[in-house]
């Protein structure tokens, strides 16, 4: 039980008639200690029983029951409780060490389905550090609603279709090499797209070959298909190197291409119900009424648009998933464009788009610079990864030369870096990456939570893992009480990261308790003899379970010794 359902249940012993619920919703948390851990406000009462604020809490005080509180006492209008912290610290260290896998856990999705679009990298393009956003973001909000018992679907909508296909297979037959885009497929298919890109201004050809080679795909040319085949095969090759690094799963990689043959319904559907308007030989939706610009669906020449797809997309979804939730973990810059999604369904009268959330984040720059694939400065996400693995081999060679799996170790930590430095911030701010501050052991780091972790399991290990179960876990002084007080938050915390889908919280959080656990660390005897040498050791892996805990909801692993 958490400390405020502990509050509301006592308080319960005089209120019968209210719920739990509605008892927790008064309770206060008092500024300052001397008024206790919650108070509870009587003034509501002071109508319905005609009698002042002081009076009734006087009456509360006499009929509840106060075992198991240091002491709960009426302060005027207030009832202050004052929590019996040895032993609420004792319940909550026994709960961890009970079930650590699933402290914190909670209901609020009933096992209901969650659609999340995440990663949705562009075929024969590099995966860039925002698709890196997409991945880690939509990846641990995943484990998130899974951990308040909802269903996630994790698809890799791939940008698979689209006339930038037309112009690379127009490059591709001026410029193409087969042996040389075998060698190295992402970079040489992406070098041609570059090139086409840059010297269009100059050869306006160039844009008719294109939008000539798509018209040929699309009209299903056998040249094109095998190309397109194998872009699309040689690309998700490189892809699933990087999901396995980051060791991410999906349950769908149906992309772009996907709804080729489903998006004849969706403009069959806007035709009957009258909203497929024509400008200038384009078919668009007017979306006036939402405040929008009209949608385009359709252009001049037939063809259809990342748009059309994404209307098909969701319908699919709707019908495959029966989602109540269904979100799309992309970048702040297609904000507009999801605002317009939702708002051309809701023209159709698919009441369900209300379901239909973005999930933004912000740009990422490296060292200051922004990427971009069409100019050709990209950053590879594949370099970052190796480079990030190679700095925490070295640190590791620094601090612990002897560590026997290093390799494996650096490989956690170099990873769990990158991904902790992007889901410690709020996913709409911007960040800077650089490499040198994510990897550091110190700091607002992944590798320093992952420290704390390995060093508290260094410490079970140094007392030689002794059993814990049947011990007296009561603590009493100030610093175990302050990382108690935190492990007591788990739970409220997952709760509020899977309603706000922000992951940082639980950033947040793994950095607040591996701090005061190497405060505690710093300033504790943990090992001497004494009778609270257990419950110290109790805190210890409890501190350890849930640092653990933690990392895995954001999709870092915790090594037991780094
Ligand atoms: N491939 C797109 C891009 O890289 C992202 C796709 C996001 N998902 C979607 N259903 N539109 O910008």
């Amino acid at each position: 039980m958490d400390e405020k359902t502990q509050v509301a249940t006592a308080l319960q012993t005089a209120l019968p008639d209210m719920s739990i619920e509605d008892i927790k919703n008064k309770l206060e948390r008092p500024k300052t200690n001397k008024n206790g851990d919650y108070a509870f406000p009587t003034f509501f009462l002071a109508k319905e029983l005609h009698k002042a604020p002081q009076m009734i809490a006087g009456e509360l005080i006499e009929k509840i029951d106060q075992t198991g509180f240091e002491k709960v006492v009426a302060a005027g209008p207030y009832i202050n409780f004052f929590l019996d912290k040895a032993n609420v610290g004792a319940g909550i260290l026994k709960e961890i060490l009970a079930d650590p896998e699933h402290y914190g856990n909670l209901d609020l999705g009933h096992q209901a389905n969650v659609t999340i679009d995440m990663s949705s990298p562009n075929i024969a393009k590099p995966m860039s550090m925002g698709h890196l956003r997409s991945t880690v973001i939509g990846n641990a909000i995943a484990n998130i609603m899974k951990k308040v018992n909802y269903n996630p679907i994790k698809i890799d909508h791939l940008g698979d279709w689209g006339t930038q296909f037309g112009k690379l297979m127009a490059a591709y037959e001026m410029w193409g090499d087969e042996e040389a885009v075998k060698a190295d497929p992402i970079n040489t298919l992406q070098k041609y797209y570059v090139k086409i890109n840059t010297e269009a201004d100059e050869h306006p050809e160039y844009a008719e070959a294109g939008r000539e080679w798509f018209r040929k795909l699309e009209d299903g040319d056998e040249e094109a298909v095998r190309l397109w085949k194998w872009f699309r095969a040689e690309s998700l090759k490189r892809f699933m190197k990087v999901y396995d690094m980051l060791d991410v799963q999906f349950d769908s990689y149906n992309g772009e291409a996907f709804y080729n043959d489903k998006m004849d319904e969706i403009l069959q559907l806007l035709n009957d119900k009258h909203l497929l308007q024509k400008s200038r030989g384009a078919g668009i939706v007017d979306l006036s009424k939402y405040d929008l610009n009209p949608a385009m669906v359709q252009k001049s020449d037939g063809s259809t648009l990342y748009m059309t797809r994404d209307l098909a997309t969701a319908l699919f979804r709707k019908r495959m998933y029966g989602f109540e939730q269904s979100l799309y973990v992309v970048g702040a810059e297609q904000s507009y464009y999801f605002q317009q999604l939702k708002a051309t369904l809701a023209t159709m009268g698919f009441t369900w788009s209300k379901q239909i959330h973005h999930i933004p984040f912000g740009l990422m720059t490296l060292n200051g610079k922004k990427m971009s694939t069409r100019k050709g400065n990209v950053v590879q996400l594949e370099e970052v990864l190796d480079e990030s693995i190679k700095l925490a081999r070295q640190q590791i060679a620094e601090k612990n030369p002897d560590l026997a799996n290093a390799d494996q170790v650096a490989q956690e930590v170099g990873v769990g870096a990158i991904v902790f430095h992007d889901l410690k911030n709020e996913r709409t701010n911007s960040i800077n990456f650089k490499l040198e501050d994510a990897v550091k052991f110190e700091g607002e780091t992944g590798p320093y939570v992952q420290y704390a972790h390995a060093r508290a399991e260094s410490l079970l290990r140094k007392a030689g893992n002794p059993d814990l179960a049947g011990a007296d876990l009561k603590l009493n002084d100030e610093e175990s009480w302050n990382i108690i007080k935190l492990l007591g938050q788990y739970q409220e915390t997952i709760k509020r990261a899977a309603v706000k889908y922000d992951p940082s919280l639980i950033g947040k959080y793994a950095l607040s308790l591996a701090k005061a656990f190497n405060q505690y660390y710093a300033h504790t005897r943990i090992l001497v003899d004494d009778d609270q040498k257990l419950a110290r050791l109790a805190l210890v892996q409890a501190v350890s379970d849930v640092l653990k805990s933690a990392l895995a909801l954001l999709g870092v692993k915790a090594p037991d010794e780094m």
